[in-house]
């Protein structure tokens, strides 16, 4: 292994010219280490070094700290409090993809957003337009472990075309975006177009979706801890370029203080497919909405009430799903179209303190409302 500093890697990229690609194979082969403290010397260090350090920088208002085409296998860690400056553009603030790539956070690190500068309460739909802060796109064969996002100014990662991904102990902290409710739209994990994503043991403190699988094959969610947001949800599946959900497993985790617990959504008159999804081991507490809510109704982000056939939710398995709503609340509801709904398995589900709802269509058995 060869370690070089912050000076020698600029001296190195000047040997090298920053545009010309350098000989990536040849590069990797030296198994270079660096670390970088200043966001100028980020181009560069991801072409040279397999052994990165990202340490405590400071991302200019309007870059992307853009990790993108890393060098197979490279060992990227995180360390100190990466920031970012203020505007107002779509972002990513930070993107990562490769091969083989290892991604940490150290122990203390974090992504601290300040998102307080972008929060008006209106979110994606309107207002001041926020960056999307983690884009885990095109990144395979990997792991991020122990990665901390603080106050988010929108949606925290973007997981799409992503295959063998793993999120280990992620944590996103949105807290301050309850004062006044200003934070919003602040979606913890947004999978799309993905294969084989496991996020383990996540805690999360936010406004919006814990998880939202808008497409994707062989998700899992475990040992989650989601909190203040809108539950853990498939959805809206329909309207997209993808829109296949088959075998999502959501095990082992805790949804508490949030408007719902387990969410469904499919796009009105849409067509597409929810396949094999299953919830089981999943605890409740203070949910404000619906504690289970199953829905074929979804129409430019709101239900309509009226339930399509064209995105059938078959083989879902409810099971072990308990705890409570207040009394404002709905226990579960669910809206299929007629026949739309078929091959659920339904089992250990307690579900007390919120109204029964009347409106419910098409519930296949064994499910009830
Ligand atoms: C999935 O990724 C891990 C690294 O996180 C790797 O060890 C494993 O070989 C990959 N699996 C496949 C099937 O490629
Ligand atoms: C995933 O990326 C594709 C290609 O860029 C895009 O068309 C699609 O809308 C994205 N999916 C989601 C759910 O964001």
């Amino acid at each position: 292994m060869k370690y070089i500093t912050e000076s020698a890697l600029v001296a190195l990229t000047a040997f090298f010219g920053l545009a010309s690609a350098a000989p990536a194979a040849d590069i990797e082969s030296r198994s270079v280490s660096c670390t970088v403290t200043s966001y100028t010397n980020v181009a560069a260090a991801k072409k040279a070094c397999t052994t990165l350090v990202i340490d405590s920088v400071v991302v200019p208002a309007g870059d992307t700290l853009d990790l993108t085409d890393l060098l197979d296998g490279t060992k990227l860690t995180f360390k100190g409090t990466i920031t970012f400056g203020y505007k107002e553009w779509s972002g990513p603030l930070v993107s990562v993809s490769g091969s083989k790539i290892t991604v940490v956070g150290a122990s203390g690190s974090m992504f601290d957003g300040d998102g307080s500068r972008w929060w008006d309460g209106e979110g994606s739909n309107g207002g001041k337009t926020k960056p999307k802060f983690f884009y885990a796109h095109n990144l395979d064969d990997s792991t991020i472990t122990g990665v901390t996002l603080k106050n988010t100014p929108v949606q925290g990662f973007s997981i799409n075309s992503s295959s063998n991904l793993s999120l280990k102990t992620i944590t996103i902290n949105n807290k301050d975006g309850d004062t006044d409710e200003l934070g919003h739209n602040t979606d913890a994990f947004d999978v799309g177009s993905s294969d084989t994503i496991t996020i383990d043991g996540a805690t999360v403190y936010n406004q919006d979706d814990c998880l939202a699988v808008n497409s994707g094959t062989n998700i899992v969610f475990k040992n989650g801890y989601c909190s203040g947001g809108h539950g853990i949800s498939i959805g809206s599946v329909g309207g997209r370029s993808d829109n296949t959900v088959d075998t999502v497993t959501i095990s082992d985790s805790t949804i508490v203080d949030s408007q719902n617990g387990v969410r469904i959504k499919t796009v009105y008159g849409a067509t597409g497919t929810v396949k094999g999804v299953t919830y089981s081991g999943i605890t409740l507490k203070a949910i404000t909405k619906y504690g289970i809510v199953i829905e074929q109704d979804y129409e430019n982000g709101s239900p309509t009430g009226t339930p399509t056939t064209g995105v059938p939710i078959t083989d879902l398995t409810i099971s072990n799903v308990k705890g409570t709503v207040s009394s404002s609340g709905t226990d579960i509801y669910i809206l299929c179209g007629s026949g739309a709904c078929s091959d659920w398995s339904w089992s250990g589900v307690s579900i007390t303190g919120g109204k029964t709802s009347s409106s419910c269509k098409n519930v296949p058995s064994p499910a009830s409302c």
